[in-house]
């Protein structure tokens, strides 16, 4: 895939990055109900001495999923240990990471949809008894013995829960869903941000910002990012209304936020297939591009926004996309 100014899967970890993410529950701004119960969660483990449930933060790319594991993390007062899904290719792999926890650790695993079902088999028991089964021998002589874990957390996260197997996540005791964010919260992680970089923006222009960000807080920080270029060279450096609108037409965001892929993805379900219902598959060869790019990425706003509507037989265009493509719905006619 291109890159794309409003992709909202993390390219680089870097310093911007680094310095504007929230630290503590009552910095990460909305999800209100998920926080609210961490909260009581994260008291009454601390309050047993046990370790926190094990925790299956799951929704699209750029929600704050790990943003939320590392706060987990922070706020238990306990260490965090980070491993990806993907990258976890031998049991020894698994083995070696969960040797090396202490008590009450908080063992973090992005894409953990990603890890084959065999190192699934060793997570079970670890999960839920704090032991590990391993292997030692050769074939014929081979035995099995346990060995004690410290109890610790485990935090999956995953933009795919339906790719989770179900005794996976059964495992987990706590289980939460990010959704999009309003307008008003992605102003408000906007505004932290100009805060936190000392690079100060008008209200009305942070609030222009968070309606263009796909309800999504790292597409409105990168964002932020871009604007406060322009700002600099073209301007004085303040992010104004005018600044901000000038920017996003040269991003080429449109005013709900979507740009060429879902202009593109819009065109061909309308253009070349009359509005739908189409597979996915079929879209996707249309405007080539990934499968999984569209499903993860594209389409979970779209659906969120009402463009497009998802349908036994395929997608299908929604009113509001002709209406946003200045196409005639000509299936409505009659
Ligand atoms: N609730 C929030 N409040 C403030 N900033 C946030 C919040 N959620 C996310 N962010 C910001 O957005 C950025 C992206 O969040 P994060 O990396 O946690 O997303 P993610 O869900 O893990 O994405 P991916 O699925 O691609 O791994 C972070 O750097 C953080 O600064
Ligand atoms: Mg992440």
């Amino acid at each position: 895939m291109e890159n794309r100014i409003i992709d909202s899967n993390l390219k680089d970890e870097d310093v911007f990055e680094k310095n504007i993410r929230p630290t503590s529950l009552a910095e990460y701004v909305g999800q209100q109900q998920i926080k609210e119960n961490l909260a009581v969660f994260i008291e009454a483990a601390k309050m047993r001495n046990e370790p926190l449930d094990h925790v299956l933060l799951y929704g699209p790319p750029g929600l704050g999923k790990t943003t939320l594991a590392h706060i987990i993390a922070n706020e238990l007062g306990a260490n965090i240990k980070t491993a990806s899904g993907p990258a976890i290719e031998k049991s020894g792999d698994l083995a070696a990471i969960l040797s090396t926890l202490e008590p009450g650790d908080v063992l973090f695993i992005d894409e953990i949809h990603r890890i084959s079902s065999f190192i699934e088999e060793i997570l079970y028991p670890a999960m839920e008894d704090f032991e590990m089964d391993i292997i030692i021998g050769n074939e014929g002589k081979s035995k099995s013995i346990k060995i004690d874990l410290p109890p610790f957390t485990l935090v999956g996260a995953t933009t795919r829960a339906g790719d989770l197997s179900s005794p996976l996540r059964d495992r987990f005791g706590i289980v939460n869903k990010l959704e999009f964010y309003t307008d008003d919260e992605l102003k408000n992680i906007v505004k932290r941000t100009s805060k936190v970089l000392d690079m100060p923006i008008d209200e009305d222009a942070a609030l222009e910002l968070a309606r263009r960000s796909r309800r999504t807080p790292r597409i409105a920080n990168r964002l932020f990012k871009r604007v406060r270029d322009f700002a600099l060279v073209d301007g004085d450096g303040h992010i104004d209304l005018a600044i901000t609108l000038q920017s996003l037409d040269r991003l080429k965001v449109d005013k709900y936020g979507l740009d060429n892929i879902d202009i593109d993805y819009l065109n061909a379900l309308i253009a070349k297939f009359n509005g739908g219902p189409v597979g996915i598959e079929t879209i996707a060869t249309a405007i080539g591009e990934e499968v999984s790019t569209i499903e993860d990425i594209v389409e979970p706003f779209l659906l969120q926004e009402g463009f497009i509507k998802r349908t036994a037989r395929g997608r299908v265009a929604t009113e509001k996309a002709y209406q946003h493509l200045k196409i005639v719905n000509q299936n409505s006619l009659f």
